[in-house]
């Protein structure tokens, strides 16, 4: 047996758990009519395949009509649930592994105009600041109503196979009780810790009523809200050892911050360029303090770290749960001593804020999770051995490139930058987004142990590529700024990537004119502004930057706001002329009815790329499909068959930012989704 930490079984209750790595609870919005079917089943249950011992399905599963979800959760108030559940635990239990669910009640942090238009209640009339509901105070009938929907949530759970239930007490309902910051009620639910903890005490007995002993229930709740005048480290601590001695639970999940706002949502779960693992240590405080089966996740993205959280005795299971959205197989990687293998979570967190815009949850960089039912995570060999000419080594053209070699297919790569990675290594210019490299170093690795041939500092023209006497063609070369937005004076501008790539020297009074929305605006405005730079950021949109989402906004604004940029919205640039060695920009709206002018000294223009698209139409009339995909083909993956032209010697394709400009994430499906059936 190996001596692994990871890998010692751990013993909860009655329930042996084969290692120590856990998914944490984690909502991917999957659901369809708030139950868990095929789509569903199959992401828990690629997980479950992969090694992990304990699988936390949902993330709050709403226990009561009066917390209809914000994004698309579990409906665990309906007893239709019950086979679905069953279906699902079922085929878990089948590789091993143990699955429990997570219930809550939202209390404010979710709204009245969803599902069935009931007030949003909380023990007091504070708005959350993320979803904007005035809560209603609580009565007591509520309050009896909810303890019995938790105990009836509770019973569904259990007759369908489920080996426990986890209780959300961070910015839900149970901790809205505990916390002085949310509870303004008198009596016996408010005023002292006891009287605060008695919900949540009240609940958990209704539940042990109900469930019995052999079933295991556990908390995941914040120990410390750093808010001033909320639950602080020593209350924490002491509401860690309350939980414990009431007996009616079997472990500790600890998390630390609030999650009202985005910005204590992203230190509670932190993204790329914030520090690795911050809350282990605190974590291991309260497993200290209460000697207590402790389960704790934030940013353990590597098997290193989770391997010090174990080893150091901070945590007895360690979460490692966008690192699972990213590669569901570590730990079997782990067991055939393969981590070099692990793709490895860039903490990019397009999974979570997607599912804030009401999306499903995908990862960047693994456009198979969440499509379990349709795309491989393990890539089939072809039948025959295929010669695959790919141009371009940006995310698109490496992923093409590492999904035909795992096909078994010759793979000759070229690009025409002395280094691979296109948007990517300029996007991780930017010391906050520097992990996002690691999206072409895993391609990169994975390519060379497969045999890929790279040929770099090489322009491939059509005849470059017609010498390969390749079967498949495959377009990648990606676009170039597009910056051609203003009627007069687009010769005065620059582009973002011109900022970022460090081609153009940032000015000193800038207009950034965005209304692409993506990180590259706000990067350019960045590197302006750290330079010295004074920077206005302007778009004709409601809002600045949507496509860089929630959480993903707040590092900047950390930084931006205190670099004193402004914000400008709703106001559309549209000219520029010069004057001496200034540029006066002229600014209108949409709206109408308003003419505006700023004098600076660089404009900057984000407007997503235009395709570099010269070398697919250069190479079309010789093909045998003429370029074209036959998108049925695509959409229910089989290979293409499209033939136009009897003298075509290769089928092309092309494929990312080579079609139009889109993100990362659309790009490597592109890729995927092609290659896997070539
Ligand atoms: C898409 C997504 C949805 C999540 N939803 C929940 C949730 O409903 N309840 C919960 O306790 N945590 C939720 N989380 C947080 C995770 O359980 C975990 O704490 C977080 O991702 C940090 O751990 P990691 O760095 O290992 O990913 C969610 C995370 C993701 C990525
Ligand atoms: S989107 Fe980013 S944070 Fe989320 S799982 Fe993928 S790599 Fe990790």
């Amino acid at each position: 047996m190996s001596n692994d930490p990871l890998l010692q079984p751990f013993q909860l209750k009655h329930l042996t758990l084969r290692n120590r790595i856990i998914v944490t609870s984690h909502e991917p919005a999957y659901p369809e009519d708030g139950m868990p079917k095929g789509r569903y089943r199959a992401y828990t249950v690629e997980r479950a395949r992969g090694g992990v011992a304990l699988t936390m399905t949902a993330g709050s599963a709403a226990v009561s009509k009066d917390s209809p979800p914000v994004f698309n959760n579990l409906l665990a108030y309906k007893d239709e649930i019950v086979p679905w559940i069953r279906e699902m635990t079922d085929a878990v239990h089948e590789t091993g592994a143990a699955i429990m669910i997570q219930l809550t009640h939202l209390g404010r942090r979710t709204r009245w105009d969803k599902g069935d238009w009931l007030p949003v209640v909380a023990p007091s009339h504070h708005r959350e600041a993320a979803h904007r509901a005035f809560p209603k105070k609580l009565e007591d009938w509520d309050i009896e109503r909810i303890i019995k929907d938790f105990a009836d949530a509770a019973e569904r759970m259990k007759a369908g196979g489920m080996d426990g239930v986890e209780l959300e007490a961070y910015g839900h309902l149970i901790d809205q009780f505990t916390s002085p910051l949310t509870n303004e009620l008198d009596g016996p639910y408010g005023g002292s810790l006891e009287n605060r903890m008695r919900f949540c005490f009240d609940v958990f007995r209704a539940i042990r009523k109900r469930v019995g002993d052999d079933f295991i229930l556990g908390v995941r709740y914040t120990a410390d809200e750093c808010l001033p005048g909320g639950t602080d480290r020593a209350e924490g601590i002491e509401i860690s050892k309350r939980l414990k001695e009431s007996g009616l639970i079997d472990y500790l999940n600890v998390v630390r911050g609030h999650i009202d706002t985005d910005a204590g949502l992203t230190d509670l779960i932190p993204i790329q360029g914030m520090a690795s693992a911050p809350h282990l240590d605190f974590a291991g405080e309260v497993r200290a303090a209460t000697n207590f089966p402790t389960f704790h996740a934030a940013k353990i993205q590597d098997v290193a770290t989770a391997r010090h959280a174990i080893a150091a005795g901070k945590v007895d299971m360690v979460g490692m749960t966008r690192a699972h959205m990213t590669d569901p197989h570590i730990v079997r990687k782990i067991m055939e001593k393969r981590e070099d293998d692990i793709r490895p979570c860039v903490g990019a967190n397009y999974c979570l804020d997607r599912i804030y815009q009401g999306g499903l949850a995908f990862c960047i960089h693994n456009a198979a999770t969440g499509r379990e039912e349709t795309m491989p995570h393990q890539i089939a060999k072809a039948e025959v051995r295929k010669k695959v000419v790919i141009v371009g080594a940006g995310p698109a053209g490496l992923e093409a490139a590492r999904v035909s070699a795992e096909r078994g297919h010759e793979v000759v790569v070229f690009e025409a930058a002395n280094n691979p990675g296109g948007q990517i290594r300029l996007t991780a210019q930017s010391e906050r987004r520097r992990e996002m490299i690691s999206i072409i170093d895993w391609r990169m690795s994975q390519c060379e142990k497969l045999g890929v041939t790279f040929r770099f500092n090489t322009w491939a023209d059509a005849a470059t590529v017609t010498a390969e006497n390749a079967d498949v063609v495959i377009i990648a070369t990606g676009g170039l700024p597009h910056t051609e937005v203003l009627s007069k004076g687009n010769e005065l501008v620059v582009s973002a990537w011109d900022i970022i790539s460090g081609d153009v020297k940032p000015g000193t009074n800038v207009l950034v004119y965005d209304d692409a929305g993506d990180h590259a605006g706000l990067q350019a405005a960045e590197f302006i502004a750290r330079a010295g730079g004074k920077v206005e950021i302007m778009t004709p949109d409601r809002a600045f930057a949507p496509e860089v989402m929630a959480m993903n906004l707040v590092p900047y604004m950390r930084s931006l706001q205190k670099l004193d940029t402004t914000f400008t919205v709703t106001y559309r640039l549209e000219s520029a002329e010069k004057s001496g060695n200034q540029i006066i920009a002229h600014i209108g709206s949409d709206y109408g009815g308003v003419s505006k002018q700023r004098t600076v000294d660089q404009i900057v223009v984000n407007h997503g790329t235009i395709p570099l698209d010269d070398l697919y139409f250069e190479l079309k009339p010789g093909s045998k499909n003429l370029g074209e995909v036959s998108y049925d083909e695509l959409i229910s993956g089989e290979p293409q068959t499209v033939e136009r032209n009897p003298e075509g010697t290769y089928q092309l394709f092309r494929i990312g930012d080579a079609v139009a400009a889109r993100n990362t994430h659309a790009a490597i499906y592109d890729a995927l989704r092609l290659a896997k059936d070539i």
